[in-house]
């Protein structure tokens, strides 16, 4: 006999329906799952064996094919389990009604029968939301929360496979998951360390403010116990809140990556990822035996900071590069690929050398070999994709005394906000929503020159050999400084802002 049970596949941080056919033959007893299934997936014959012996029904002892339509592309994770025991129920005629067609089934079973939560039930939700007719989602008790985050599909929870049984044999309704409006984490808001300690570094912070408002990337580089590290570390009190579109959009990506709290899982604050240097490429790129989102697409919207920049392993950086580029990540499989967000600033710190001590005032050393090698480790590519260059000197004594009260992070963040509405109003009705995401004919638009302004950025990009990409960026960093002063016109004095922040290649590297 044959059945078929709905449920979805994930594939990026977007979910597809598919089809679980379970076809139950006579002949030698076997259970096979075809219809491109992972390694992972295969793993599920042995759960759902021990599951549908353990709630009470028969496993029957014959030959079992179940196919995960349509075939044409891999499928990943253990939320298949419910959908397929349920399949084969209904096959084996132990059910006594069919499930109707629009009823989805996502979730793990254990091996008493129990339903245990899985990633990625937001962007399932999100999928059912947007299909013309009326579908209904049946998902793990434990996964209550993100489904509740979407109000045109009616989900149900359940947390035993017996809960989905009792439903079909009409025998019980299904526990509804109710609409909750989407709130604050407001705990998240906890301890965030204020720029206003950091005494001195004018620059370094005015650099930080324009990455914040633009969501541009910055390098800072300077020798020992400046305050890079300290710097970077106050970000996330200057970020302006998340809109209502970029919570939903980051959620996704965290419910994918199986991040999300069980019983809050809104990411209402803007990410900063912090991942260390010894972490995989691939936990930081994405991708893994499971594909899964890494810290450049958790950064989404927000920060990633990666302290000691030299220290990453050279793949990994130059992995970047495309991301940092096109603001998404694709990872190729034999079958598939997998597409990721990953719009986020790139906050970098580095020494300049091994003793930290080139470029500064104090005696250097490092021998030319050494220097040359350890700023060797970040390429050209990568060093054009900074917008923002930032010399961290050591402060004086002087400075480090001073207790008159700097700039505090809410009163940055203010401006931040500020500068983005500009930018939202900006970008109205169009697919991006900030300065740095401005495509090039967007550039032409939004970023015109003056005369004297255009003659200064000439003489620039020709003294100092810029790549176009350079051009580019020094606009949109312009465009940016401009905002933040509520200017319509991009100013000489913005223009010429941006172009000292393209200053430090030429410093460290050209003389290599
Ligand atoms: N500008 C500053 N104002 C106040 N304190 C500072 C400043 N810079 C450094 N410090 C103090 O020094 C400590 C170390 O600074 P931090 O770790 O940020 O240095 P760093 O530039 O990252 O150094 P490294 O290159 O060795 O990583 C800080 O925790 C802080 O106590
Ligand atoms: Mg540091």
């Amino acid at each position: 006999m044959l059945a078929t049970v709905s449920t979805l596949a994930l594939t990026g941080i977007e979910a597809k329906p598919v089809k679980v056919e379970v076809d139950i033959q006579n002949g030698l007893p076997n259970f096979e799952i075809v219809g491109l299934a992972s390694v992972a997936i295969k793993e599920a014959r042995e759960r759902v064996r021990s599951a549908i012996k353990n709630s009470g029904f028969d496993f029957p002892n014959r030959k079992i094919i179940v196919n995960l339509a349509p075939a044409d592309f891999k499928k990943e994770g253990s939320h298949f389990d419910l959908a397929i025991a349920v399949g084969i129920l209904l096959a084996t005629g132990q059910l006594a009604k069919e499930l109707p067609e629009n009823y989805f089934l996502a979730g793990e079973l254990s091996l008493n029968g129990a339903v245990r939560s899985v990633p990625g039930i937001l962007p399932m939700a999100l999928e059912l939301e947007a299909a013309s007719e009326e579908l209904n989602l049946v998902i793990p008790a434990e996964n209550s929360a993100e489904a509740a985050l979407v109000r045109e599909v009616a989900s149900y929870h359940v947390s035993h496979l017996c809960d989905v049984c009792d439903f079909i044999n009409g025998e019980k309704l299904l526990e509804p998951v109710e609409y909750s409006e989407p709130g604050r984490n407001d705990k998240e808001n906890i301890s965030i360390p204020d720029f206003s300690e950091v005494k001195g570094q004018a620059n370094a912070k005015r650099a930080l403010q324009i990455a914040a408002a633009g969501l541009h990337n910055v390098i800072l580089i300077g020798p020992p116990g400046g305050g890079k590290t300290m710097l970077a570390r106050r970000m996330p009190g200057i970020l302006p809140e998340m809109t209502r579109e970029e919570v939903l959009e980051t959620t996704r990506i965290y419910s994918v990556a199986n991040l999300l709290n069980s019983s809050n899982p809104l990411i209402t604050q803007r990410p900063f990822r912090t991942p260390h240097k010894n972490a995989s490429t691939s936990s930081i790129i994405g991708g893994g035996r499971v594909p899964k989102p890494g810290e450049i697409s958790l950064a989404q919207n927000g920060v990633l900071f990666l302290d000691e920049l030299p220290e990453f392993n050279r793949d990994l950086l130059e992995g970047l590069r495309q991301p940092l580029e096109d603001k998404l990540v694709t990872i190729a499989r034999a079958h598939s690929t997998y597409t990721y967000p990953a719009d986020f600033a790139l906050i970098a710190s580095m020494n300049p050398c091994l003793c930290g001590n080139y470029g500064s005032d104090l005696e250097c050393s490092c021998t030319p070999m050494q220097i040359h090698k350890y700023l060797g480790r970040i390429s050209g590519p990568l060093l054009d994709r900074m917008d923002l260059h930032v010399e961290v000197p050591r402060i004086q004594y002087e400075q480090l005394k001073d207790n008159s009260s700097a700039e505090k992070s809410e009163s940055i963040r203010g401006r931040v906000s500020q500068a983005r509405e500009i930018q939202g109003r900006r970008f109205a009705g169009k697919k991006i929503t900030l300065n740095s995401q401005m495509t090039p004919s967007l550039v032409k638009t939004h970023c015109r020159l003056d005369e004297e302004s255009e003659q200064l950025l000439k003489s620039a990009f020709n003294k100092f050999n810029m790549s176009a990409r350079a051009h580019d960026r020094i606009l949109k960093v312009a465009r940016t400084i401009a905002d933040l002063e509520a200017s319509d016109q991009i100013k000489l004095q913005h223009l010429a802002e941006a172009i000292q922040y393209r200053s430090l290649d030429r410093k460290y590297w050209r003389n290599l």
